[in-house]
């Protein structure tokens, strides 16, 4: 008898485990209209340039919703899609895109060069053509990687995107994020110091191996 009722307790102990894990997995219903685009694995699509969502920060993809919902950052597509959702709308895709796993890929033997990887590590402070830009690597972390929940990976995301991020800070369709820092910096930015920038990052892992990174 006690046998039987701790089996009992046993098995129903186990079932609401498989609920409790299986409502945590569940993703949130407008998902589905995301990943036509932003893909399954949130991984994006670098031939159609839509940007990679997964491991970015909860913090960062709600402000980006919130933003393109209320007009400092603006896109036809994101702009309408983001226009219905509410706080707790966003809150989940946030966090289901922020938990999405990005595969290691191994850092490329011969890591690129030129005016982008320049910038990125040095900015742009010396010479007569200088234009005071600071590194990029000073905010978004050696390799783009990004660091913390403000300063977003910029690391394999699409070329285009990239270059669409800072001609859109450069031109002021994209006026968001904390003290108008990507404003100023992308203002400086010339076109052909954005092609190169959206190059490099484009090209650097996303999330390379640690032992890679020596
Ligand atoms: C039809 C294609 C399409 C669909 C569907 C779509 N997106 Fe997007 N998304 C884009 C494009 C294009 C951009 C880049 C916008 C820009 O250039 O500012 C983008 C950008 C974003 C960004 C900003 C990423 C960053 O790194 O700053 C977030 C966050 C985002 N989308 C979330 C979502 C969510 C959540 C959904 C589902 C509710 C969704 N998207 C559905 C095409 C799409
Ligand atoms: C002083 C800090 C700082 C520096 C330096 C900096 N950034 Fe940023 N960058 C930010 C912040 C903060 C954001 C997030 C903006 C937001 O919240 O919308 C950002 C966002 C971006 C994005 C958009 C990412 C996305 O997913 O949409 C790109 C692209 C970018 N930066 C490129 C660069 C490049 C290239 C450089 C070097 C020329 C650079 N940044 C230097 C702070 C910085």
């Amino acid at each position: 008898m006690w046998i039987r009722s701790c089996r009992m307790w046993l098995m129903a102990a186990v079932i609401c485990l498989i609920g409790v894990t299986q409502a945590h997995a569940a993703p949130p219903p407008q998902v589905s209209e995301c990943s036509s685009c932003h893909g399954n694995d949130g991984l994006g699509s670098a031939s159609a340039g839509y940007p990679a969502l997964a491991g970015l920060s909860s913090a960062y993809i709600v402000e980006q919703l919130y933003d393109f919902k209320h007009g400092t950052r603006v896109n036809a597509i994101m702009t309408s899609l983001a226009t219905p959702l509410k706080p707790a709308d966003r809150k989940a895709l946030a966090d289901y895109y922020a938990a999405l796993p990005v595969p290691v890929q191994p850092e490329p033997t011969i890591l690129p060069t030129g005016i982008g990887a320049d910038i990125a590590d040095h900015g742009h402070w010396q010479g007569s053509l200088a234009n005071g830009v600071p590194s990029c690597a000073s905010c978004h972390g050696a390799g783009g990687i990004g660091v913390g929940a403000d300063f977003p990976r910029i690391a394999g995301q699409p070329q285009a995107y990239i270059a669409a991020q800072l001609n859109d800070w450069h031109n002021g369709a994209r006026k968001n994020g904390p003290l108008g820092l990507m404003t100023a910096i992308a203002g400086k930015l010339s076109a052909d110091q954005i092609n190169a920038l959206a190059a490099y990052y484009a090209a650097l892992p996303a999330n390379a191996a640690p032992e890679a990174k020596q």
